[in-house]
C-alpha cells in the first residue's frame, strides 16, 4: 500500500516536472504527463504548441508516443499536471490514444497546490472506438 503511494507520488512529480518543459507560448495553458509502463518506466510528455495552432500536441499523447517508440506498450497509470486551479481531465482525443494501448488505465490529474482528481478511463470514454470490434482488439 506504502509502496503503491510512493509509485503514485513518483508518478506526479514526474508529470509536474515535465509540465516545466511544456511549450505554450500561445496558449500559456502547460500541462505534463507522465505514464508509468508495466515494467515500472515513467515516460513523460508535455504540450509542444505551434504558430499553426491546430499543430499542438498534447501532453498525454506524446508521453504515448514517446512510450511506444521505445517499445513500451502496456501502461498502468497516467497522471496529468496543469496549472489550473482544478484537475483537468485528457481531452477526448488524448483519451482516444490512450484507449488504443490501455482501455483500463487510471487517469489521475493533479495542480500545483496539491489537488488531485482520478478516474478509470473507461469512465471518461465509455465506448471507445475500435476499429472492427468484432475481430477484438489487437
Ligand atoms: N492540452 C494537452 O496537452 N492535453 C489535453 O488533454 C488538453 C489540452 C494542451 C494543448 C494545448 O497546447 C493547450 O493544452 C490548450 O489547449
Amino acid at each position: 500500500m506504502r509502496e503503491d503511494r510512493g509509485k503514485k507520488a513518483a508518478l506526479r512529480e514526474a508529470a509536474l516536472d515535465a509540465m516545466e518543459h511544456a511549450y505554450a507560448p500561445y496558449s500559456n495553458f502547460r500541462v505534463g504527463a507522465a505514464l508509468r509502463t508495466s515494467d515500472g518506466t515513467l515516460v513523460t510528455g508535455c504540450n509542444i504548441e505551434n504558430s499553426v495552432f491546430g499543430l499542438a500536441i498534447c501532453a498525454e499523447t506524446l508521453a504515448v508516443a514517446s512510450a511506444v517508440s521505445q517499445g513500451l506498450t502496456r501502461f498502468e497509470e497516467i497522471a496529468i499536471a496543469t496549472e489550473d486551479v482544478e484537475p483537468t481531465p485528457p481531452c477526448g482525443t488524448c483519451r482516444q490514444v490512450l484507449s488504443e494501448f490501455a482501455p483500463d488505465i487510471t487517469v489521475s490529474s493533479y495542480t500545483r497546490d496539491g489537488k488531485e482528481a482520478t478516474w478509470p478511463l473507461a469512465e471518461l470514454l465509455p465506448n471507445a472506438f475500435v476499429l472492427n470490434p468484432s475481430r477484438g482488439r489487437i
